[in-house]
This record gives C-alpha cells, sequence and structure tokens, in this order.
C-alpha cells in the first residue's frame, strides 16, 4: 500500500526519488520522506506528513548533490499518520522504507528495547530496522544481516535499507509485497511499482517473495532468504509515460471513465471474433476436455474486483447450464472452512495483481490442487505470476484509487472465458452469439452513452450532492451494479451509499428512506422492469428521492431519470454502470474532494 523507490548510480538522487514517489503517491499519501547519503556516508533525512508537495517544500531547503536514496510514501498502518511515523526509519546506522506489516513487531520491540534500541515512532517498520541494525553491528555487512532479521519476522515486507557506513549499497527484499529492481549503465533504480521506473530505464527484475537484492552501481545479485547468490531475469517494461498522464483531463479517475471505448477494445482484441461468432483467449493454459469436465468456478476478489467477479458471474450463468459459479470476498475466504468441490476452478480476479487477501486465497486453492486462472491487469505482478494461467486485462494503467476502467474489462474477460467454457460444454453456438455481438458492441455503446448522458449526469450531481445517504438498488446482473455504484459513491464523495438487491428493499433498508436520501434505482427495459418499478413506487410512496437509470422509453415515475439509449440487452447493466462512475466522480467533485486520492484509501492493498 506504501511506495517505495530507491537509487544508487551517478545521479544527484533527491529530486529523482521524489518524482518517483509523485508517480507511487496513489499507493498511499498521509506523509512521505527520503534519505540519502553523501560519498562519505552522511545522511539527510527528510519527512513530512501530507502528501509528497510537503515533503518536497522540505527538500529545497537542504538539496544534497548525494548519488544514493531511498524514499517513502506513506499509507498509515501502524501508528497515525505524522512525521515520526513517516518512513524512512533509522536506527542505529541503517535507514529503511517498508511497505507491509511486521505481525512479531511487539515481541521483537521488546527483545530489541532489553538491548537498548530507543523507539521513537508507533511503528513495526522501526522494529524491523532495529533488527536489522542489531545484526549489522556484528560485522557491518549489509546483506547478511538483512536476511539474518527477516529470518526473524512473521509477516509481509518489501523494504530498502541504507547504511551510513557504506553509501556504496542499496539492499531491497521482498516477502507479500511488490519490489521492482530496474538496471541502468552504473546505476540502479529501486521501486514498488513499475509507474516509478518509467523514464529512467525499461529493463527490470522483478524480485520473488523470499528473495533479497544488493544493488550498486555495477548492477544488482540477487540472493535467497538464506542470502545464496540465485540467478535473476531482465525483463522488458512494457509500459509507457504516455499511459500515466492526466492528458488534458482534470482527473485521473474522470481519463479513465472516457478511457473505457479504447481500455476493452484492448481486452477484446484477438479474443472476441464476430467473424466466426468465437470467444478465445491465449494464456488460459486449459485444453478443451479440461474445461468440459469444469462443473464449479470460484471468483475471488476484493473491493471493485470482487463486485465484477460478482456482475461476471450472473452473467455467465444465462448461458453455463450445469456450471455453478460463486463469488467470494478474497478475506473472508481465506479464513472459512470451505470445501472444494472436484471439477473447480478458481478465477482470481485483481487489478493490481498485489492484493495481500486474494493473493492469500490463490496460495491456499493452489496448496489443495484448485487449478487457478488470473483476471489481472498488471503484467508481472505477483498474482500474475503465481496462477497457473489466465488472462491480462490490458487496460493500461489505473492511477485513480477508485477502480473504473479495470471493471468492466474484469467483467468482459471473465465472460469471455465463460463463453469459452460453454462452446467447449457444446452450448448451441446461436444462444452464444449474442453475447459475442454484445461485447463487441459494448464499447462503442459506452462511448455513445457517456456523450449522451454526461450532460446530464452533471446536473443530478449537482442536484443530489449536499444528501448524507443513498440507497442503490437493482435486480439480478443489476444488483452487483448497484453494489459497485455504492461503493463508487461513497468512494469519493464520502456519502454514506449502500447497493441492495431490489428485492430486500421491504427487508430492511425501506426504512431508511427520509430527506437525508436519495436513491439511485436501475430499470433495464425487458429485464425484470415490472418488478423493479414495484419497488419504485413502493419507495415513491415513501417520499423517496429516486434517481431512476434507465433505457425504457416508457415513463417512469422518479424524482430525477437519467435515460440512455443501447442497443445492448445483455450486457446492458455495464453501460449503466458507467453512469454511476460518472455520478459519483460529479457528486465528488461538487464536494470539491480529492478525487483521485480520496481520504484513508490506497490503490494497492498489500496488507490484511
Ligand atoms: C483497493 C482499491 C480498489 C480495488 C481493491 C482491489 O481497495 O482501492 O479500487 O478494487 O483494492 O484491488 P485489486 O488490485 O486486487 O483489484
Amino acid at each position: 500500500m506504501c511506495g517505495i523507490v530507491g537509487y544508487i548510480g551517478k545521479k544527484p538522487v533527491q529530486q529523482l526519488l521524489l518524482n518517483g514517489l509523485k508517480r507511487l503517491e496513489y499507493r498511499g499519501y498521509d506523509s512521505a520522506g527520503i534519505v540519502t547519503l553523501d560519498v562519505t556516508g552522511k545522511p539527510t533525512l527528510l519527512r513530512a506528513k501530507g502528501k509528497v508537495v510537503e515533503l518536497e517544500a522540505k527538500v529545497r531547503e537542504h538539496r544534497t548533490r548525494d548519488s544514493v536514496g531511498i524514499g517513502h510514501t506513506r499509507w498509515a498502518t501502524h501508528g497515525a499518520p505524522s512525521k515520526r511515523n513517516a518512513h524512512p526509519h533509522n536506527a542505529g546506522d541503517l535507514y529503511l522504507v517498508h511497505n507491509g506489516i511486521i505481525e512479531n513487531y511487539l515481541e521483537l520491540k521488546n527483545t530489541l528495547s532489553k538491548r537498548g534500541y530507543d523507539f521513537k515512532s508507533d511503528t513495526d517498520s522501526e522494529v524491523l530496522t532495529a533488527l536489522i541494525d542489531s545484526l549489522y553491528q556484528k560485522n557491518h555487512d549489509l546483506l547478511e544481516a538483512v536476511s539474518g532479521a527477516l529470518q526473524l519476522v512473521v509477516g509481509a515486507y518489501g523494504i530498502g535499507v541504507v547504511s551510513d557506513k557504506n553509501p556504496d549499497e542499496l539492499v531491497v527484499a521482498r516477502k507479500g509485497s511488490p519490489l521492482i529492481v530496474g538496471v541502468g549503465e552504473g546505476e540502479v533504480f529501486v521501486a514498488s511499482d513499475a509507474s516509478a521506473l518509467l523514464g529512467h530505464t525499461d529493463r527490470v527484475i522483478y524480485l520473488h517473495d523470499g528473495e533479497i537484492g544488493l544493488c550498486t552501481r555495477d548492477g544488482v545479485q540477487l540472493y535467497d532468504s538464506e542470502a545464496h547468490a540465485v540467478e535473476s531475469q531482465i525483463e522488458t517494461l512494457e509500459l509507457d509515460l504516455e499511459a500515466i498522464q492526466k492528458k488534458g483531463y482534470k482527473h485521473f479517475l474522470l481519463k479513465e471513465i472516457y478511457e473505457q471505448p479504447e481500455s476493452l477494445r484492448s481486452t477484446l482484441s484477438g479474443r472476441v471474433h464476430t467473424d466466426t461468432m468465437t470467444a478465445k483467449l491465449g494464456g488460459i493454459n486449459m485444453t478443451n476436455e479440461e474445461l468440459r469436465a469444469v462443473k464449479n468456478v470460484m471468483v475471488i476478489g476484493c473491493g471493485t474486483a470482487y463486485y465484477a467477479g460478482l456482475m461476471a458471474g450472473y452473467i455467465a450463468e444465462q448461458f453455463l447450464d450445469g456450471v455453478t459459479i460463486n463469488s467470494y470476498i478474497a478475506s473472508e475466504l481465506r479464513y472459512r472452512s470451505f470445501t472444494v468441490p472436484d471439477n473447480t476452478i478458481a478465477l482470481i480476479v485483481s487489478q493490481s495483481g498485489e492484493t495481500a487477501d486474494t493473493l492469500a486465497c490463490l496460495q491456499e486453492l493452489k496448496r489443495r490442487g484448485v487449478k487457478c486462472l488470473g483476471v489481472v491487469n498488471v503484467v508481472g505482478s505477483t498474482i500474475a505470476r503465481e496462477v497457473d494461467g489466465g488472462v491480462y486485462v490490458h487496460v493500461g494503467a489505473e492511477i485513480s484509487v477508485a477502480s473504473t476502467k479495470a471493471f468492466t474489462s474484469q467483467v468482459a474477460a471473465i465472460v469471455i472465458f465463460a463463453l469459452m467454457m460453454a462452446s467447449a460444454k457444446g452450448v448451441n453456438p446461436k444462444e452464444l452469439s449474442q453475447y459475442i455481438t454484445e461485447l463487441d458492441q459494448l464499447p462503442s455503446e459506452i462511448e455513445k452513452v457517456i456523450e449522451k448522458s454526461v450532460g446530464d449526469v452533471k446536473k443530478v450531481a449537482k442536484k443530489y450532492a449536499s444528501y448524507e445517504h443513498a440507497l442503490y438498488v437493482g435486480r439480478d446482473a443489476l444488483f452487483p451494479i448497484a453494489l459497485e455504484g455504492a461503493l463508487k459513491l461513497k468512494e469519493v464523495s464520502y456519502i454514506h451509499a449502500e447497493g441492495y438487491a431490489a428485492g430486500e428493499l421491504k427487508h430492511g433498508p425501506i426504512a431508511l428512506i427520509d430527506d437525508r436520501f436519495f436513491e439511485v434505482c436501475y430499470l433495464q427495459d425487458n429485464w425484470l422492469y415490472e418488478k423493479t418499478q414495484s419497488n419504485l413506487i413502493e419507495m415513491n410512496a415513501r417520499g423517496a428521492h429516486v434517481i431512476a437509470i434507465t433505457d425504457t422509453d416508457r415513463r417512469v415515475a422518479a424524482e430525477t431519470v437519467i435515460r440512455l439509449s443501447t442497443k445492448l440487452t445483455l450486457l446492458t447493466p455495464l453501460v449503466f454502470n458507467v453512469v454511476s462512475q460518472l455520478l459519483a466522480y460529479y457528486m465528488a467533485v461538487a464536494k470539491g474532494n480529492d478525487v483521485d486520492q480520496p481520504r484513508n484509501l490506497a490503490k494497492s492493498v498489500t496488507v490484511e
């Protein structure tokens, strides 16, 4: 969740670290810090509460020409956001940045306090710094100290460590938190996320769990957890600088909503063929017989990725007779005593490919021998590397903390997979062809709907932004859309919002309706329309302030109606969802919120 950068080379490092931190700020942004070492090892440690701009102001007053350093942008776990709790942490000769959680830190803290370490912060990371330092003091071998300390640690980490006794080394390590090393000429870059490396080098090494990297100006040598040298593989980074820029949009969130036709086309490209009415994924590594044998699909994710799985399940079960599809929240599943029936496969859904709970489920299912396929965006991410096969959604960098374009493409990718399975099982191609046609039409339908509805949505957002609560309701595939719509609203506008199955209204939430609430009701023509309309009427009878999002031409008795026109039927909910994304965006703007970096949230949740 935190962002880590590091550099050892010949260039002045302070600005380089700051630029890297700005790119990683979406991973955590409550405080930031950097430490750099001069040629004698003299450290300059600068930390600030708040965003990276606060740190930048401090750097301006303490410019150095140092060419080795590490930096961090924090998402608080242990201890409130403050300068004192900001990284890098110092103990003895060492400075450390850490992403993750050290679970046995209290026990270690006790032992280290007895040995004379005095702790200035509330963090687990400072304890890790002291632990490494306690071993470092024996013979000043940083690699050995890191390796020794990490063997005593329970938890997850991505770390960067430097010593003021040796400005010619930077040591990194990972377990459960991403870390990438970029290799240049006479210089090495370190980052928890590839975006920080863009423009510096495209030659990267992804550390595996348990690996330690010793970085010097001559390059990097990787070691296993016991400090035995291991081979590393340099890969080419396939991400360009343009992908992480706003391109004239005020916020990344708006850019990413508007990008959906394009990002979806990348997901569908080469996979959905309307000439042959077939859908095919290259990387799933399953034969037709294996696909035919599947009887049970577990779809696993967190947040928006979970809702994408839920939504795709509603669509896929319409044509996948005899297959049970269930979606699971990863943080729940990992601690449940669940049974996996025979002939099960798991779909692991994650934009970042780094979410800790999702990764834990993947590892548990693999341990039980379940075939796991990834539905992932970030190429080379941990989940992408650990699954048995899968599909990259290829939506490009998603920078806004609230996920939008990833959702749409995750649903599409899972539906494509389900279509492949249906076809292997001998489902009548005629039955599948409408899904293929609609997948193909979806990008242009989204484009059209954004263009035609954005004016209305802006007005509606202004009108309702001062409400305190919202209820989102829909039936069938519009139920996960209601959940996702409510999630988007609360994430960026901070309006309290709940998604409900429309049929559940009478079982509780209808009691909430009053003038502090508005209700978003999804009404789809020819799809349980009358049933949902009854729910709308029931809400109206209680003085509700309903915003109906609908594709019908009929009269809709709601306070406000956002009417769309689409030629889709089966995939219409995905178009409705884009309208909810715009609604959440414009409400957040109306409230003057920090749209791309909403309070308390982080893009990639690499801790439990
Ligand atoms: C965080 C993000 C969400 C995202 C969720 C799952 O909560 O803020 O936008 O949906 O994590 O992330 P993943 O990378 O696994 O899709």
